[in-house]
């Protein structure tokens, strides 16, 4: 009897934990992709769109992984008598489904946004009280990724807002990456692996490698700061996200963008290039599609390195990689060339082991190491290595 109503209990758990679990079989490495944001913000319309599908596959992107190209706020500007969201005709003049389209026969997928409130950031119209109605409106456009906002959504909570959006998507029944973006104002690293695919960790990425706005946006080494202690909610399916890369958007200096690409990749973050993929140098191309740092960002095991050593502005960042071996980054956030050095026993080896170093952002086999790696670092710069015993 007893051992029967222990049965009973863990049926009743089995058959109800999928109710509320993300479950889509998606992002099973960071998702990878363009998103409009950071360098069009509403500024956004069909041909921009088609023509960043276009360049991400002339120009080896999407060879390199970017799979998702993504228009953020702006694109819808009313709803319907009967509540089914409108895109702007003038920007959009041949409708959502028609774009999906073309950027599906280019081997891509489709992403869109919204927002869990009642109104956009930008004042457009979020999907507060139409969440089932837009996820269907999404799966009949061919819609493959939900990046879903936080304004304009006071007194909501996040859990229940999210997870109502998460279940609207997958009654519609398409597989849909649902990317949660409440900024890490309500810690979604302890709740949003059931609901979400990816969560953004922190305020706004800002185009500074260090400096914070006064409304709360945060240059690179801001960010990576508060990625450090919730690396234990990364895994496959489920990420946190350090927001959209601002590689090639003019400011940061050639050594900034190596680094914040590849710290990025140490992160495990999801790689959503921010810039005009149709006008780009060779060097920002680069960054973007080194497939040595990006398989370290890409790999199976999916685990988002930790800070294992600070000394000041000389920082050491470790992550282990599938099969045993470890990706190591070591960071230089002071404004001259510093010398910093791993440790073995930093990264989980013994002291006498000896380990082959390889540099993935020069593709270069830096030769056998005992005990510990040392090399001069460029200032605001990072070198990544892969170290194998
Ligand atoms: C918020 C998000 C940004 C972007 C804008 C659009 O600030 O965090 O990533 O989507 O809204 O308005």
């Amino acid at each position: 009897m007893k051992l029967r109503a222990i049965c009973t209990f863990f049926l009743l758990i089995l058959c109800v934990a999928p109710a509320s679990a993300l479950d889509n079989g998606l992002a099973k490495t960071p998702p990878m992709g363009w998103n409009s944001w950071n360098k069009f913000a509403c500024n956004v319309s069909d041909q921009l769109i088609r023509e960043t599908g276009d360049a991400m596959v002339a120009n080896g992107m999407k060879d390199a992984g970017y799979q998702y190209v993504v228009i953020d706020d702006c694109w819808q500007v009313k709803r319907n008598p009967d509540g089914t969201i409108v895109a702007d005709a003038e920007r959009f003049p041949h409708g959502m489904k028609d774009l999906a389209d073309y950027i599906h026969s280019k081997g891509l997928l489709f992403g869109i946004y919204s927002d869990a409130g009642r109104q956009t950031c930008q004042g457009r119209p979020g999907s507060r009280g139409h969440e089932f109605q837009d996820a269907f409106t999404y799966a009949s456009w061919g819609v493959d990724y939900l990046k879903f906002d936080w304004c304009h959504a006071e007194g909501q909570n996040s859990v229940e807002s999210y997870s109502l959006m998460r279940d609207a998507l997958k009654t519609a029944g398409r597989p849909i990456v649902f990317s949660i973006c409440e900024w890490g104002s309500t810690k979604p690293w302890q709740w949003a692996k059931d609901v979400g695919n990816l969560w953004r960790s922190t305020e706004d990425i800002q185009n500074c490698w260090d400096c914070k706005a006064d409304w709360g946006g945060l240059g690179v080494v801001r960010i990576l700061d508060l990625m450090d202690g919730i690396e234990y909610a990364a895994g496959p399916g489920h990420w946190n996200d350090p927001d959209m890369l601002e590689v090639g958007n003019g400011k940061l200096n050639a050594e900034e963008s190596r680094a914040h690409f590849g710290m990025w990749c140490m992160l495990a973050a999801p790689l959503m290039s921010g810039n005009d993929l149709r006008h780009m140098d060779a060097d920002t191309l680069a960054v973007l599609t080194n497939k040595e740092v990006i398989a370290i960002d890409q790999d199976s095991l999916g685990k988002q390195a930790s800070r294992v050593r600070k000394e000041g502005d000389k920082e050491v960042w470790a992550r282990e990689l599938a099969g045993g071996n470890r990706a190591v980054a070591l960071l230089n956030r002071a404004a001259t060339p510093q010398t910093i050095t791993v440790k073995w026993e930093d990264i989980g080896y013994p002291a006498h082991f000896s380990a082959a170093v390889h540099d993935v952002g020069e593709h270069k086999d830096l030769g056998t190491m005992t005990g510990s790696f040392t090399a001069t670092v460029a200032p605001h710069g990072a070198v990544i290595v892969t170290v194998r015993p």
